[in-house]
């Protein structure tokens, strides 16, 4: 028995069929360049292991992740294909992930001394992606230590400790179509490039793109595309999908059943602070799902829910576990009926992106909180078993 809300009363549906669509998509329009699918942060809330195995099946070529345990946790789950993981911390040992065959992200001189060591101690070939940083000042190399993160990477492969399959960086912007920093830093990245061919480094693969560049900047495709929101149908801004043709349908829906349903008078206070009174009779739906389910508290008093195929606002501040809705005076629901707080909005529900707005975020931060007591539960995705 798992601490988690019923499947009946909450949980969060996961198309795994839309999953599959939205990769064969995005495979085609960044071909010829090869497909990744980032499953990191349990595949942004959608389970990592059941949306792995719906991208492997949809042909995604590689899967992304940050940390070594996620990449690890794939490989106990069966997954055997190209695999990259590059977010680590100074004490970890690298070593499982090069006896596991996973391709580990480099960023320093002293990162490559670990992945030697690592290699001497599993007596195989790590397979190491130099990470430059071209311009976010976040992971990777800085242009003025290219030069020494390149010699080390030399000297590494000429002892045969390692193997240099990759080039990558990271881009800051790409989701704002014009923005001057995707010019500057595929510039960097060109950079990077011609100075790591010229010491005599020959990486297979260079990638820079994630899924807004993925979308929307061909010049940054190179030889792989990392894609992580798009998979998951969620537009990384409004109308870069349709810009690029690309057909994209959200994955998950969350939904949960009305816990009860009341009558108020007018004048009403409802949930914490009072900060909003019925102003006629009304009547109110109790939803079991609050902020430590991933429900931003932010949206108290400006969301939607999906009720019947109505819209049904948000009344009063969103509680840790619960939430209230206006169902209007003449409400036909009852308890136990559905509540889809967002879906791909095929029967009028809100979306990520409405919740997005009116939480003042990004439909990344949505759907990655939800959180663990939510159950998933996972649809379709035939191809994949
Ligand atoms: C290094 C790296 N590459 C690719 C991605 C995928 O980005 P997106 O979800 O915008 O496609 C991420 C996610 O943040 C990332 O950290």
């Amino acid at each position: 028995m798992t601490a988690g809300i019923d499947p009946a009363t909450a949980r969060a549906d996961v198309d795994l069929d839309a999953l599959a669509a939205n990769v064969r998509a995005l495979a085609a329009h960044a071909a010829p360049a090869q497909l990744m699918v980032v499953v990191k942060a349990d595949a942004y809330g959608h389970g990592m292991v059941a949306c792995a195995r719906a991208a492997r099946g949809a042909g995604a070529d590689w899967l992304g992740v940050a940390t070594p345990t996620e990449a690890l946790t794939l490989r106990e789950a069966g997954d055997q294909g190209p695999l990259l993981a590059w977010l680590y911390g100074v004490e970890e040992d690298l070593s499982p992930l090069v006896a596991a065959d996973v391709d580990v992200s480099v960023q320093s001189v002293e990162q490559v001394s670990r992945l030697v060591a690592a290699a001497a101690v599993t007596e195989r070939r790590a397979r190491v992606h130099l990470k430059l940083d071209t311009g976010l000042s976040r992971n990777g190399a800085t242009e003025p230590s290219w030069t020494e993160l390149f010699a080390a990477a030399v000297e590494a492969e000429q002892v045969g400790a390692v193997e240099v399959v990759g080039l990558w960086s990271h881009l800051a912007a790409a989701d704002e179509p014009g923005h001057p920093s995707v010019a500057l830093q595929v510039a960097a990245f060109e950079r990077g490039s011609s100075q790591a061919r010229a010491v005599g480094l020959r990486p297979a693969l260079r990638h820079l793109a994630n899924s807004a560049a993925t979308l929307v900047v061909p010049q940054a495709h190179h030889d792989l595309v990392r894609v992580g929101i798009a998979a998951y149908g969620i537009d990384p801004a409004p109308g870069l999908a349709a810009r690029a043709r690309v057909a994209l349908r959200p994955v998950m829906t969350l939904r949960a059943t009305l816990a009860a349903v009341k009558a108020l008078p007018a004048g009403a206070g409802v949930s914490y602070g009072w900060t909003w009174h019925a102003p006629a009779p009304t009547t109110v739906g109790l939803v079991p799902l609050g902020y430590a389910d991933g429900v931003p508290r932010q949206a108290g008093d400006r969301a939607e829910v999906g009720v019947g195929g109505h819209r049904a606002p948000v009344r009063g501040r969103v509680c840790m576990d619960q939430l209230v809705v206006e169902l209007g005076p003449d409400a036909a629901a009852e308890v136990g009926d559905d509540v889809l707080l967002f879906g791909p909005g095929d029967a009028g529900e809100p979306t990520v992106a409405d919740w997005a707005g009116w939480s003042d975020t990004i439909g990344y931060e949505i759907v990655a909180r939800i959180g663990a007591r939510v159950p998933r539960r996972h649809l379709g995705g035939a191809e994949s078993r």
